[in-house]
């Protein structure tokens, strides 16, 4: 970043005389975060520089000109050369700027018929786009990690909990496969954000279009938009769309989030149902005999800004006049934020859950400790002796007790011993008194 200081005001032209002050220029600069759509910018104004040879707006010498600076200026960035001034404010003057360093005169001539509002608006839905589908890519490769264990897994038995008790025997398939549904709810919500904001804001200008016969369906399809924004006005302002990912990834963070609680839980000495890899864990400084779960406390902790952003966002688009204010330069910091995170936090997932082991007999074990086959024990009562529901609950708890009473599992129960609770009670039962069964 240069600190050499320059006057910004002259980007206006003539109305301005004095320099901004330095908290103006502090306050104004969003280089630092922008600069990350240099990509999409360029692209950007490549498909309108074509555009406007096209429509004949401006020569073709000039557009060939502009078409092989930007081309120069992307080249520069990736090869980190490129010196971006936070007194150029935005990453769409600072690549202006360059442009005129290099080819002069005709770099004035890019910006006809358009304006910074519509071009910041295309610029980072072009990004944003493009992270969803980075977004999903992550997404699906987690989903085949869980689809993987739960091949692995479908017939370890585990408690299912409701409450955080033990209540029926499940299989640890049939958990993590839940997750894999949340997930696959997740993708389906990223697409949908995706394909709504697929429209393209460039010829919205500042709000109220532009005299110039510029070709919209031209500019959005290079770009790969599905078409341009309907309203002028809606085109520089709307950011639902970043409220909309912002939603998405909170969600997504919210999901992993539980999984981590449970993967913290598990791995807990008390659980035992998990043992992550090294790997994926870190030590205690001062207690050896300690194996934390620190990464997935930070995708729990994660969910803190995920949320955080969306509510940011939401917040800064409540109650601002149509069309473009400068408020909305504080849109993406919260989106690239969001995505960061979202984009760790599954990737930490992927890579806890493939290299984690699953103890299946502790989860066994917990599964007949619980008297987690007490509720097949009263629908065995309703379908076979044909008692009411209600009354083989209560014979069912009357039988859960003698156990607790004895200390032993239901299935190790003496036939006899659960006769006197019900007479009718016959061997069979112990058909679904073990979990396994
Ligand atoms: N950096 C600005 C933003 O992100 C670009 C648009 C500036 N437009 C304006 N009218 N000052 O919103």
């Amino acid at each position: 970043m240069s600190t050499e200081k320059t006057n910004s005001n002259q980007m206006w032209g003539g109305r301005f005389e004095e320099k901004p002050s330095d908290i103006m220029e502090q306050i104004n600069a969003s280089i630092d975060i922008d600069r990350r759509m240099w990509t999409q910018d360029i692209r950007g104004s490549l498909a309108h520089c074509e555009m406007l040879v096209k429509q004949g707006i401006i020569s073709k010498d000039d557009g060939d000109a502009i078409m092989k600076g930007l081309k120069q200026i992307a080249g520069e960035i990736e090869a980190g050369e490129f010196v971006f001034r936070r007194d150029l404010e935005d990453i769409h003057m600072n690549i202006e700027s360059r442009l005129k360093d290099i080819i002069g005169e005709p770099a004035g001539r890019l910006h006809t018929g358009r304006s910074r509002n519509d071009q910041v608006a295309t610029d980072f839905r072009l990004w944003t786009r493009e992270a969803i589908d980075n977004v999903i890519e992550q997404i699906e490769a987690l989903q085949n990690v869980i689809s993987k264990l739960c091949e692995k897994h479908a017939g370890d038995v585990m408690p299912g909990f409701t409450h955080l008790q033990a209540a029926q025997p499940i299989t640890l398939a049939k958990h993590l496969d839940a997750y894999g549904c949340m997930l696959n709810r997740d993708k389906l919500r990223f697409m949908d954000c995706q394909s709504r904001l697929n429209k393209c804001p460039l010829g919205s200008a500042a709000l109220a279009g532009t005299p110039y016969p510029i070709d919209r369906d031209f500019t959005a399809k290079k770009l790969g938009f599905d078409r341009p924004t309907l309203n002028t006005l809606d085109g520089v302002s709307a950011r639902d769309f970043a409220n909309e990912f912002l939603f998405c990834a909170a969600q997504t963070g919210l999901h992993l989030s539980r999984l981590a609680e449970e993967i913290i839980l598990w791995a807990t000495p008390q659980f035992g149902f998990i043992r992550l890899s090294d790997q994926w864990s870190t030590g205690s400084s001062i207690m050896p005999q300690k194996k934390n779960p620190d990464a997935a406390e930070l995708v729990r902790g994660k969910t803190g800004r995920l949320n955080g952003n969306l509510i940011q966002m939401m917040t800064v688009l409540k109650g601002l006049p149509l069309a473009y204010n400068k408020d909305l330069q504080e849109d993406k910091e919260p989106v690239f934020d969001s995505y960061d995170a979202i984009m760790l936090c599954i990737q930490a997932m992927k890579g806890m859950l493939e290299t984690a082991t699953f103890n299946t007999d502790a989860m066994l074990s917990a599964a007949e400790d619980g008297y987690t086959t007490a509720t097949a024990l009263a629908d065995w009562l309703v379908m076979k002796l044909d008692l009411p529901f209600r009354e083989a609950h209560h014979v069912t708890g009357a039988i859960v007790k003698m156990a607790e009473n004895k200390n032993c599992k239901l299935h190790e129960l003496e036939l006899t011993e659960m006769q006197a609770v019900h007479p009718g009670i016959t061997d069979k039962i112990y058909d679904v008194l073990r979990v396994k069964k």
